[in-house]
């Protein structure tokens, strides 16, 4: 029995390219390629993963996790050698497979880096080494480009018979197991003189089929430039009666090819399979073949054969490593631990691949048909603000337009900025946090830019065929006509931005369960509580309305005292929901509310009047903190529970029975962190209530084996009136995992309240988790959530990586903005400081590029919090204090020259 080889990846250079012997000893590893053009593949160590542009058009066969090491689908490249040896570089051949970690076993290799994959593949029996890169250019739409270079490494002259292959699926994910045979029927394959081009003749659609536009294709060439002497385009011939894709007739029995160029096949199976001329490698010798696989309209596919030099693979390779380099650089930080800080950045590059993924189309992540959900939507443009911040004020301002009247919003989110599609399948179902999302966004971009007439401008809302939150179907609705809200003339209806966080906060805030809180609906953050529809409540996510609620209403204090606006004009429907405009009502009263909100959803069920009034801005203010205020003081006597065994937190839940989630159960202790978070970041939770909490959370969810907190504790039974997660195992994925998204939000609301050091406690442990490669098994970067044996599980596509960001920029770092001033308000720990007591980091302010340097002064203490000097090139430059924050203009800032970087030196004491 051979023993399992464990390794690590280890960064290589300062830029965070990566190096892993042995990757093909762990499972499931896989790496993202993409590119802006929508080009998403996914690579494993040997090759494995696929490469498409939407659910529709798979240019691979669709990969999951499990397929990443079952499956023998993936991109092969063979090599039969004069001895009558067959090699495959990806690994990917029973003999290989087989050989396991034996003598005859091949040594493998890993670099990455943004957004390259490199694997070296050497066996030392056979004399042979293979450097294999894959890369998705930048500058193209849907290609990936692959190199091959094959090096004698023995000590004989060899001959060597190369071919390429890499099955092509071409059609849509939907055909995987539905319809598979007959969709292979449709193919049309060719071969030219670089490669083979399949073109299927429609769209399978049993709905509706259509005339197919794409092709796919795969061109190969030698180093000489010299095309393939042959091809395999048919699966069936390639692999051959009795053969299989890891020991193919036509590479075993090294076959002549089945084609030349200009022939055609229809109706099968496709295969990239092309053979190269035999080829001489004297000991020593390498030599290349490139590969570039694509989808396009067929005119243009044909063009890439052009890239088939070395000269134009180097080319576009590097420009795809500037360009991922360059979107990297608008964010990075030196500390006293150069890892962390390479991890970091990785970290920062995940919120960019959830824009071109989506949540679907990684292995692990194969559910969806693309795009992303609404509240990932708004969280990513958290971190966009910082990476990517052209063009988002108007991606903000496109996103707006999917709230429809009565709150909720627009769930099909489709690939264009704002661009939201109605839900023609009736899937009724309103997520009770979507409406909290925008305002956190919006606040961090006003905060940034100090652009609070953003809050004024003119947007339509969203409409479809759900009316009343879901909850009634509007007949009369014509599925075909368009998405926006009108009013009785048909015209189309606008409000300002102010009036849709309005609508969305107020139509929460009465819309409230028999305790009082918001009500579930179909779930809230946690997608997985889907089974307390009638009567369960998000006491949770009630908190973070009554934020939004309080910040609103200091924003717009802020605006009125500045003299910029005094009032707004609000639809007449709307101004409803301000009841303390008139007749205030009692919040106390669950029917008051449940009346008041009733009357305002019927008012705008269908088309509405569109009448405007002008509300004075102060009015607005007073009636959301009133709300806000309310909420919070609720949950801070309502929902504190006191265990009996002398620990205390708060209920985040109420079931589908009305009943309090939380507290000592006859099954055991049940607590959630997201009952912990909301109530923390929103300051329902007293100073005292927040050290009571932490003890809490660290006796019932922290698990150092699992990187930090866990989701829940241990339900034992399974709740069915509360929501399907709780039928997954216990500590997977929503059913008390290291769920990292809850866990850096908790680290971000104790940062909020001060306990710096117990929030650095918990990102460190997400870090340690994640760099403890023998448990977590992972490329760098962070995880959605680290399973009951620690595993990092669904890497990349994650919220978690936004909220990282968000954490080490504005509260670890301190750097952030307040409506439009920089705040420098770090929360430093000794750690940090690099061996000269300095720690900095750089991004960007009022377009100026800064580099905020900490420096530690005699008598500063280990956690190096307040700012003494801020100097720029030796002269003090101003700032105010408040609340123990350094504040400095923005037109400070803004004198800066705009093409260099400034760096402020911040001594702390
Ligand atoms: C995922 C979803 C997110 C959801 C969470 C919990 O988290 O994307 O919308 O709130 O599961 O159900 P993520 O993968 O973003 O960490």
């Amino acid at each position: 029995m051979s023993e399992e080889i464990q390794t690590s990846w280890k960064f290589v250079d300062g830029d965070g390219r990566f190096l892993m012997r042995h990757p093909e000893h762990t499972s499931y590893l896989y790496f993202p390629l993409a590119s802006e053009g929508g080009m998403k593949s996914s690579i494993s160590p040997e090759l494995r993963g696929d490469a498409k542009v939407d659910q529709n058009t798979f240019l691979l066969v669709p990969a999951s996790v499990e397929d990443l090491h079952n499956s023998s689908f993936g991109r092969n490249f063979w090599v039969f050698t004069d001895k009558g040896a067959v090699w495959s570089v990806s690994g990917c051949s029973a003999l290989q497979r087989a050989a396991g970690n034996s003598a005859e076993a091949d040594e493998v290799s890993l670099q990455a880096g943004f957004l390259w994959h490199t694997v070296t593949r050497r066996n030392k029996r056979l004399g042979l080494k293979a450097d294999v890169t894959n890369f998705t250019p930048v500058g193209y739409k849907h290609t990936e480009f692959m190199r091959v270079v094959i090096t004698n490494v023995g000590e004989q002259t060899q001959t060597l018979t190369p071919t390429a292959a890499v099955p092509l699926f071409c059609r849509s994910a939907d055909s995987v197991r539905d319809h598979r045979h007959v969709t292979s029927l449709l193919h049309r394959i060719r071969t030219t003189s670089r490669g083979i081009i399949v073109h299927p003749t429609l769209s399978f659609d049993e709905r509706g089929h259509r005339r197919n536009r794409v092709s796919y294709a795969i061109f190969g060439a030698a180093a000489d430039g010299s095309g393939p002497i042959g091809y395999f385009p048919v699966m069936h011939d390639y692999v051959g009666e009795g053969g299989s894709l890891d020991w193919p007739r036509a590479i075993t029995a090294n076959l002549p090819p089945q084609a030349g160029p200009g022939e055609q096949f229809q109706g099968y199976e496709a295969m990239g399979a092309m053979r190269f001329a035999p080829i001489i490698l004297a000991p020593g010798e390498s030599t290349e073949y490139l590969l570039v696989m694509g989808v396009e309209e067929c005119a243009s596919l044909e063009r890439l054969e052009s890239y088939l030099t070395s000269e134009a693979f180097g080319k576009e390779l590097s420009s795809t490593q500037q360009y991922w380099e360059s979107r990297l650089s608008r964010l990075h930080i030196n500390t006293g631990n150069r890892d962390f800080d390479l991890w970091f950045k990785w970290v920062t590059l995940q919120p960019m691949l959830r824009r071109i993924y989506g949540c679907s189309f990684l292995p692990y992540h194969d559910y969806g048909r693309g795009g992303r959900g609404w509240r990932d939507l708004w969280q990513d443009c958290l971190s966009l603000l910082i990476m990517e911040p052209d063009g988002v004020r108007q991606l903000i301002h496109n996103n707006f337009a999917g709230v429809r009247l009565d709150g909720s919003n627009a769930t099909i989110i489709g690939d264009g900025p704002g661009e939201f599609i109605a839900d023609r399948n009736h899937i009724a179902r309103v997520w009770m946090d979507h409406g909290a999302w925008p305002w956190l966004t919006t606040k961090q971009y006003i905060d940034y830019t100090g652009d609070c007439g953003f809050l004024f401008e003119q947007q339509t809302y969203f409409r479809d065929s759900h009316t009343r939150r879901c909850r009634g179907i509007d007949t009369q609705w014509n599925p075909q006509s368009d998405t926006l809200q009108l009013t009785r003339d048909g015209e189309p209806y606008q409000g300002t931005v102010l009036e849709h966080l309005l609508v969305q906060h107020l139509t929460a805030f009465f819309n409230v369960g028999e305790n009082n809180n918001i009500l579930l609906e179909g779930a809230d953050w946690n997608d997985g509580l889907d089974m307390a529809t009638n009567r369960g409540e998000s006491v949770a996510f009630t908190s973070l309305y009554g934020h939004n609620l309080v910040e609103m209403s200091e924003v717009l204090e802020e605006i009125h005292g500045s003299q910029q606006m005094h009032s707004t004009m609000l639809g007449d429907e709307c101004v409803a929901l301000l009841d303390t405009l008139g007749g205030k009502i009692d919040y106390d009263s669950v029917d008051a509310k449940k009346e008041l909100l009733d009357r305002y959803i019927e008012s705008t069920a269908f088309a509405i009047g569109g009448g405007k009034r002008e509300v004075p801005l102060l009015a607005i203010a007073e009636d959301l903190r009133r709300k806000g205020l309310w909420i919070l003081e609720h949950v801070r006597n309502h929902e504190w529970i006191q265990g009996s065994e002398g620990y205390a937190w708060f209920n985040g839940y109420y079931d589908d029975d009305g009943k309090p989630f939380e507290g000592d159960t006859p099954s055991g202790v049940r607590m959630t962190l997201a009952g912990q978070v909301f109530a923390i970041m929103s300051g329902a939770a007293t100073s005292e209530q927040l050290g009571e909490i932490v003890r809490s959370v660290n006796r019932y969810l922290w698990d150092e084996s699992v990187g930090g907190c866990r989701l829940n504790t241990d339900f034992g039974d399974i709740p069915s009136n509360m929501g399907r997660c709780y039928g997954f195992a216990y500590g997977h994925k929503e059913n008390g995992a290291m769920f990292c998204h809850m866990a850096v939000m908790y680290a971000y609301a104790l940062f909020s309240r001060g306990l710096h050091c117990e929030g650095r406690r918990v990102l460190d442990a997400i870090y340690g988790q994640c760099m403890d490669f023998p448990t977590s098994r992972m490329y760098p970067g962070i995880p959605e959530y680290f399973d009951a044996r620690g595993r990092g599980m669904y890497p990349y596509l994650t919220g978690s990586a936004s909220w990282f960001l968000l954490v080490m920029l504005t509260q670890v770092f301190g750097v952030r903005g307040s409506m439009g001033d920089l705040v420098v308000a770090p929360r430093i720990s000794a750690k940090d400081f690099n061996e000269n007591g300095e720690a900095s980091i750089e991004t960007y302010f009022a377009e100026r590029r800064i580099r905020v340097r900490y420096c530690k002064t005699n008598g500063s203490s280990g956690d190096a919090c307040s700012v003494r000097r801020i100097t720029r090139s030796g002269s003090e430059i101003p700032w105010r204090e408040r609340s123990g924050a350094a504040y400095v203009p923005r037109d400070v800032i803004t004198a800066f020259a705009p093409q260099d970087v400034h760096e402020l030196c911040v001594e702390l004491a």
